[in-house]
């Protein structure tokens, strides 16, 4: 039986803007996804499992037209009234699954697909299906979170040593390595470069942010002066780059291969 997800809201999401490394990894993982991706006049953006859709109307703001496909009624919805309360072009939203892109082949400059490919049932399919309707010299971005990241690691080893303790107190909850309920995959760096580069030649693997959510460094930063913990943030992330397998997120692009279904 096929699972998926029709109804689904943005509870399993991690909260945005509830801490400031939270907000600088969202606010980063969004600014590189859309630079690859590529605004401006002119530009044909498919933005796939769209969501609430602020991307794609980020992009129709740089003169683009965009196509946000998401499968989801409820978040088509919501990104329709929102973006329907604004001025200005808007992007054209349209019901679609990953697996299926309802597009000619090669009708986009680029396909972006943030934060979503670990929900999807057949991801590999998808980012196939994202070549075949991206132009040959066109480009696919995908940004995902590292399961394997360093500050997964920590935190993992931090709680099971805390476990260990006779007498301390078990952690309760969901922690931030642990995959969502609403996940296929559990992403690392190999398995991202395994399946993107079945149907992209990839020309940036790039990381994004590290040590988010380990919680003495969440509550530290949380506590220093603004200024201070921008540099501090923005020196973690230039490292994060260099070393996508320890980042938060890892962010991939590249120019789709020819397959006899890309090509189609
Ligand atoms: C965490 S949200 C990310 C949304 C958006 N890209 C963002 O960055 O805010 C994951 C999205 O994937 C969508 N989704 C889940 N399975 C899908 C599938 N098989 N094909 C396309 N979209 C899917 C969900 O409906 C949801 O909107």
């Amino acid at each position: 039986m096929r699972v998926v997800d029709l109804d689904r809201d943005m509870n399993d999401v991690i909260p945005t803007g509830t801490t400031r490394d939270s907000q600088y990894l969202f606010d980063r993982m969004t600014a590189e996804t859309l630079a690859l991706a590529g605004g401006g006049p002119g530009r044909r953006i498919l933005d796939v499992a769209a969501g609430f859709g602020q991307d794609a109307v980020a992009l129709v703001e740089t003169g683009a037209s965009v196509v946000a496909c998401e499968p989801s009624a409820r978040m088509t919805a919501w990104a329709q009234l929102v973006a329907s309360k604004r001025e200005g072009p808007r992007p054209l939203w349209l019901r679609g699954w990953s697996d299926a892109l309802p597009f000619r082949s090669g009708s986009f400059d680029a396909a972006l697909c943030k934060g979503a490919i670990d929900h999807f049932d057949r991801p590999e399919i998808a980012i196939e299906e994202m070549a075949r309707v991206t132009r040959p010299e066109g480009r696919v971005v995908l940004s995902i979170a590292n399961f394997e990241s360093l500050a997964c690691r920590l935190a993992r080893a931090q709680d099971s040593l805390r476990e260990g303790i006779p007498g301390a107190s078990a952690r309760r909850g969901r922690r931030h390595y642990d995959v969502p309920a609403d996940h296929f995959t559990r992403y690392d760096l190999g398995l991202m470069r395994a399946q993107a580069s079945r149907f992209l030649d990839l020309e940036v693997v790039r990381g994004i942010s590290l040590g988010w959510g380990v919680p003495v460094w969440s509550r530290g930063v949380g506590k220093l002066p603004g200024a201070v913990a921008r540099g501090a943030l923005q020196a973690l992330d230039s490292l994060a780059r260099r070393a996508p397998e320890w980042a938060d997120v890892i962010v991939l692009a590249g120019r789709p291969r020819r397959s006899a279904r890309t090509a189609r």
